[in-house]
């Protein structure tokens, strides 16, 4: 297994040098843990301003924690509760700058000052919206860390994700 090379320094070129690889590292295993476990390793080296980042899945209508890399964190969060619950419940990705001015935000770690959530949902026919699988977050001890060029390099991880075995 060759690891993950990012050799760009600026965000839009690593997450560009990412997408390929992340493909690569997913093609042919069906098996969805291992492929969100190798997910969040490649995203790690990707993205260093993350303190934590992972999956929350969505598990009989609300999000329980999958693989992610960091400390321990939340199990369970209902549709509509903090960050990541918002950005399932409004399908649509949230960019927060300081989570202190987040209503509801989701403590799991008291030094997370920022973070950025991404809905991943279900590839469909064509024209159609498939329904909400997961979340991938990921947080930072900084403020501001992330910002559009997090969410333009990470959607197409995100539509890449959809087509996964959820
Ligand atoms: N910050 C998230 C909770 C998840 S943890 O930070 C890992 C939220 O408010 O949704």
């Amino acid at each position: 297994m060759e690891s993950i090379a990012l050799a760009a320094a600026d965000k839009p070129a690593r997450y560009r040098e990412l997408l390929p690889q992340l493909a690569a590292l997913l093609d042919g295993e069906p098996d969805l843990i291992a492929n969100l476990a190798n997910t969040v390793a490649a995203l790690r080296a990707c993205v260093p301003a993350a303190s934590w980042l992972g999956f929350y899945v969505v598990r009989g209508g609300e999000l329980v924690l999958g693989p992610f890399q960091g400390k321990v964190a939340c199990v369970r969060i209902a549709f509509g509760r903090g960050v990541c619950g918002t950005a399932a419940a409004e399908q649509k990705t949230l960019i927060v700058p300081d989570v202190e001015q987040f209503p509801g935000h989701i403590a799991c770690d008291a030094g997370s000052r920022s973070e950025i959530v991404v809905p991943i949902t279900r590839s469909g026919r064509s024209g159609e919206r498939g329904e909400v699988v997961a979340v991938l977050d990921l947080d930072s001890y900084d403020l501001a860390a992330f910002d559009d060029a997090d969410a333009a390099g990470l959607a197409p991880i995100a539509e890449l994700l959809g087509t996964l075995a959820w």
